[in-house]
């Protein structure tokens, strides 16, 4: 079936939450991070996705796969049922709708977001610290919405930034910065045909040319760091985050520009 790879649109984005979240249900640090599932609010976290897709479209390299939904099956049963000139008319056009509709539809099944290269010598710019802010506003929205974080374990999340923030000082070496792929989803049972593997192609290409060393975080040991090496990452550290005995581990990689002829 066709799949086409764009840029992730306002209309996308239902799709592209919906794809997020069931591509990390199982996912260890999901699980480690919302570790109360019994307190876990989906419709928050569908709004806290919602609002970070946005902040996507106009800061990250958002990309969806879309494949189009097949038409359903015409019922023509009733063709030799008599009709008046008016009623076959009317199915006509109902039929013609229909068409319409169903070659227009597509359904997201995988998203990519990647943060690009950021030179370690340049501050933030004052457009990227003012949409940063509109994120957090919207996510301070959200948890007066849904009277809370939904779940999220606060404490386990501050303490994988610091360790986030500690791995990516001693993984960034190169002062150029880093393509950061951030969020990287296929749906579940649309996983292991290429998807993924097209998603990341059109970002690692771009980076090739531009020289520029790609980088990513898996929680998944196993299959992840086996797919990711396929697609030319290196894991360079581990980074254990630890509440106590609980440590959740995620993998470090990246991924060497290759040369182009
Ligand atoms: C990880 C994920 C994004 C990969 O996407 P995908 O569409 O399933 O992967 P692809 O089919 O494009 O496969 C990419 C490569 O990995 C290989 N691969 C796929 N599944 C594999 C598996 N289970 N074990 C080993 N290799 C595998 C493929 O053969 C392919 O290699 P090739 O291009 O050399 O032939 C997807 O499985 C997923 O969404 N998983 C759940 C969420 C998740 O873990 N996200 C990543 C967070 S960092």
């Amino acid at each position: 079936m066709s799949l086409e790879i764009s840029l992730l649109t306002e209309q996308d984005i239902p799709g592209a939450v919906e794809c997020i979240q069931r591509a990390f249900e199982g996912d260890p640090y999901f699980l480690w991070v919302f570790d109360d599932q019994a307190k876990f609010s989906k419709k928050r976290n569908v709004a806290s996705l919602h609002a970070r897709c946005q902040w996507g479209i106009n800061n990250a390299l958002f990309y969806v796969a879309k494949q189009p939904i097949p038409a359903p099956e015409e019922d023509d049963n009733d063709e030799d049922m008599a009709v008046t000139e008016d009623q076959s008319k009317n199915q006509d056009q109902q039929k013609t709708k229909k068409r319409a509709v169903s070659s227009s539809s597509s359904r997201v099944v995988g998203v990519s977001m990647w943060l690009p290269p950021h030179p370690a010598s340049e501050l933030e710019s004052w457009h990227s610290y003012f949409q940063s802010w509109i994120l957090s506003f919207r996510q301070m929205l959200c948890n007066i919405r849904f009277l809370g974080r939904g779940g999220l374990n606060l404490k386990r999340y501050w303490i994988w930034k610091e360790c986030q923030e500690r791995a990516q000082r001693e993984v960034w070496t190169d002062p150029r910065g880093y393509y950061f792929c951030n969020v990287l989803a296929v749906l579940p049972g649309c996983q292991g045909k290429g998807i993924g593997r097209k998603l990341m192609d059109v970002v690692m290409r771009q980076a090739d040319v531009e020289d520029a060393k790609c980088y990513l975080e898996s929680s998944k040991g196993v299959p992840n760091v086996e797919i990711y090496g396929r697609m030319g990452f290196k894991t360079m550290s581990e980074m254990d985050c630890a509440d106590g005995d609980v440590v959740c581990r995620l993998y470090c990689m990246v991924r060497e520009p290759k040369l182009l002829n």
